[in-house]
């Protein structure tokens, strides 16, 4: 007899525009990452030890009767809630990513998503698209304190997206293809405490950060009409706007900065920090025949590693 086993996974992402202010009611641009992915794979776990969560990856293995507050473990459950569960039985899920984790690029979302998707499909469940999405959010709220929704969002739908918090996932369509090189800080930067810092700016100038977060919304239009019409040189000065006004929040750092500069250097459209910020992620919006170009002179400045992407 084979073992059953279903397995499921969902991409990383990266934050085109918008980062912060979307935390405030601004409008942001997400697109999935399609090179990188979080799988989540089922099957029986050994008697009597109930829902064990194997973390590869990071090398922890968790077990949901002892690890109660575990995020992980809080999204099994909240899963299983949903699903309406009470005794799932003996179960052993693994978690494989080659996210990396705390730098933007989506991990704790979608080792959410494909966590979800990977319970929802060993149990025959239904869920829909917007449920994975509300439950992935909340855990988004253990790693993050006071997200947007921005990440469960595109990492749910796996395209790119407009998002408020207001109105939730606008659909969005690309005017041509989009070539990215993600460069890696190597500096890992938890979300929580950057969104944390700029919380505590805005409420000692709140009049300061709100118009920050207005020049951001512009750049966002600006971008998204950019994307719209396939005017790549357009959207390169959207980020590189966006960058400087990152910046004015407190969130970049000079590893981000000097990454920012070395793409710019080498023929980049724009660049910009992506995500939380201070350490993580850049972005640059680069030419298919100028990406190897920009990838190299981002090593060359001590990015870890860089990563091409088209976005379609
Ligand atoms: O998960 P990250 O590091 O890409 O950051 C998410 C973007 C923020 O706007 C900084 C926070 C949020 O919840 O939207």
């Amino acid at each position: 007899m084979t073992t059953r086993r279903v397995q499921a996974s969902a991409p990383g992402k990266v934050i085109l525009l918008g980062e912060h202010a979307v935390v405030y009611g601004r409008p942001a641009i997400a697109v999935p990452l399609s090179g990188l992915h979080a799988t989540v794979m089922v099957m029986p776990g050994a008697a009597g030890t109930g829902v064990v969560v194997e973390a590869r990856d990071v090398g922890r293995t968790l077990r949901a009767n002892q690890d109660t507050s575990d995020p992980l473990v809080v999204t099994v459950q909240n899963t299983l809630a949903r699903l309406g569960v009470t005794d799932p039985g003996d179960l052993y899920l693994t978690i494989a990513s080659d996210i990396p984790v705390a730098s933007g690029l989506g991990s704790g979302a979608a080792v959410a998503v494909a966590t979800i998707r990977a319970l929802n499909a060993w149990l025959d469940g239904h869920l829909t698209d917007a449920d994975v999405s509300a439950l992935a959010y909340e855990t988004e709220v253990l790693h993050h304190g006071t997200p947007s929704g921005i990440d469960n969002s595109v990492v749910t739908y796996e395209q790119p997206i407009v998002f408020t918090k207001a109105r939730g996932v606008e659909p969005f369509v690309l005017g041509a293809p989009l070539t990215l090189v993600v460069g890696d800080t190597g500096i890992a930067s938890p979300t929580r405490e950057t969104v944390g810092d700029v919380r505590r700016a805005w409420q000692a100038d709140p009049a300061r950060y709100e118009a920050l977060f207005d020049a951001v919304a512009e750049t966002v239009r600006a971008g998204r009409a950019a994307i719209e019409r396939g005017d790549a040189p357009a959207l390169g000065a959207a980020m590189r706007r966006d960058h400087v006004l990152l910046q004015e929040m407190g969130v970049s750092g000079p590893e981000l900065d000097a990454l920012v500069a070395a793409a710019e250097r080498a023929g980049a459209l724009g660049a910009k920090l992506a995500g939380g910020g201070r350490g993580g992620n850049m972005i640059a919006l680069v030419t298919p025949a100028n990406a190897l170009g920009v990838a190299a002179a981002l090593r060359q400045a001590g990015a870890t590693r860089a990563l091409i992407s088209q976005i379609v």
